[in-house]
């Protein structure tokens, strides 16, 4: 049976009702410094609505491992409980370090202006150990909010967070249909990519108002030439330049109705000091929480919620107008970097407005592998 036909009995065995609205798909390595064993941790934030929908996947390879442990827990919702996010998150041991590919299934995206239907992550992992750095290799370290809008006479980049714990050179590109990276691999024509993971988003005619999915493919790029270790001794070089792993960025863009104003803090929130720069990075260690102060102000609309992507067990408390805190402590599982993003949202006359988003990825240091 073909792939391609597999991929299709599969959709039409998984139709299911709820709608999906984003996902993130990353990895990492743990225990792989000791001979022996190596551990591959999967996360990956799902949002739909509404939230009881299960993940199916499928092993495209001989062998991805002895899946140790799984759990999808919650993490945030829209005030309105629209949509929800949780998190997933696979152990999977190998005996072998040959490299996989594992596609997730994810059902039917809501309704979006590009004609996407079907949502498919795929991602192939590399087990063998690289000579630079003497471990498996981790995929870039990325997030995103499930649902970004921005009113279409407004001017917008969205710098995507490009965190790669290996060192390597990050790049975007859309999903191929050839590679089973999405299945109607449809680009969302008011949204232009810049290879370094930049979406622009120019002002455009009305006409484009709508809510459109965004599926790209994050890769790692070698800068030099290395050589992968299998178990058995047997080394491969791969040359510079070369993708060596990927992340899935999957979420809708909203093209929302004519602002009177495109600057930042009348309609549209605007972050202030202490709230951390986009793609800044942070510190801290196993078993010690680290808290992220958020501050953002508009002076027509007012501000109701703040939304994050983020590990599951991060707490968000608001204090005030425009005043949240994310909260997070890592365990030893949390491997050596986790993303965190956010948005706040303010209304006006019922209309909704949301700030730029913004990125951060907190380093977690004595971690035990
Ligand atoms: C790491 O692998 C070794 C050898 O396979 C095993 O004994 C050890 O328990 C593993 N460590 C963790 C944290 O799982
Ligand atoms: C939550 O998200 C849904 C779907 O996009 C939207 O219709 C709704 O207005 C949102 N609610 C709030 C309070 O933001
Ligand atoms: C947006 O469009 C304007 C007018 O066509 C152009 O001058 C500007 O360079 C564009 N900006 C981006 C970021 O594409
Ligand atoms: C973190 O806390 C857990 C549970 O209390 C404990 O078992 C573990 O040893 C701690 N790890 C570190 C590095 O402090």
């Amino acid at each position: 049976m073909s792939l391609s036909l597999l991929l299709l009995l599969l959709l039409l065995a998984t139709a299911r009702t709820s709608r999906l609205h984003g996902a993130v798909l990353t990895y990492y390595p743990i225990n792989d410094t000791a001979d022996g064993y190596t551990a591959m941790v999967l996360r990956y934030k799902l949002t739909y609505n509404p939230c009881s929908e299960r993940d199916v996947w499928v092993c495209l390879s001989e062998d991805c491992g002895y899946l140790s442990s799984y759990a999808l827990n919650p993490v945030d919702q829209n005030s309105s409980a629209a949509w929800c996010q949780r998190e997933g998150i696979q152990i999977r041991w190998f005996l072998s370090n040959n490299p996989f590919m594992i596609e997730s299934f994810g059902g039917h995206w809501r309704s979006t202006k590009n004609a996407v239907s079907y949502m498919t992550m795929l991602t192939s992992v590399e087990l063998r150990k690289r000579s630079d750095t003497g471990r498996v290799n981790s995929s870039p370290q990325t997030n995103i909010l499930p649902e970004l809008s921005v009113p279409s006479n407004c001017q917008r980049d969205l710098d995507l967070l490009t965190f790669d714990p290996d060192g390597d050179e990050v790049r975007c590109r859309y999903g191929k249909r050839s590679a089973l990276e999405c299945v109607q691999c449809i680009p969302a024509s008011v949204l232009s990519l810049s290879s370094s993971c930049t979406l622009s988003f120019n002002s455009t005619i009305p006409s484009n108002e709508g809510t459109y999915a965004v599926q790209l493919v994050m890769e790692d790029v070698t800068r030099k030439t290395i050589t992968l270790t299998q178990n058995d001794g047997v080394e491969t070089t791969l040359k510079a330049d070369s993708p060596i792993g990927q992340s899935a960025v999957d979420f809708s863009f909203t093209v929302a109705p004519v602002v009177e104003s495109c600057t930042e803090g009348l309609y549209l929130p605007k972050f202030l000091p202490p709230t951390p720069a986009n793609r800044a990075r942070l510190s801290t260690a196993v078993n010690r929480s680290i808290e992220i102060s958020i501050k953002a102000e508009a002076t027509i609309s007012t501000i109701y919620e703040l939304l994050f992507s983020g590990p599951y067990n991060t707490m968000k408390t608001a204090s005030g107008e425009g005043r949240y805190t994310l909260r997070w402590t890592p365990s030893e599982d949390d491997g050596d970097h986790q993303p965190i993003c956010f948005v706040v949202q303010a209304v006006f006359k019922s209309v909704q407005f949301q700030s730029e988003l913004r990125c951060v990825v907190v380093t977690v240091g004595n971690t035990q592998r």
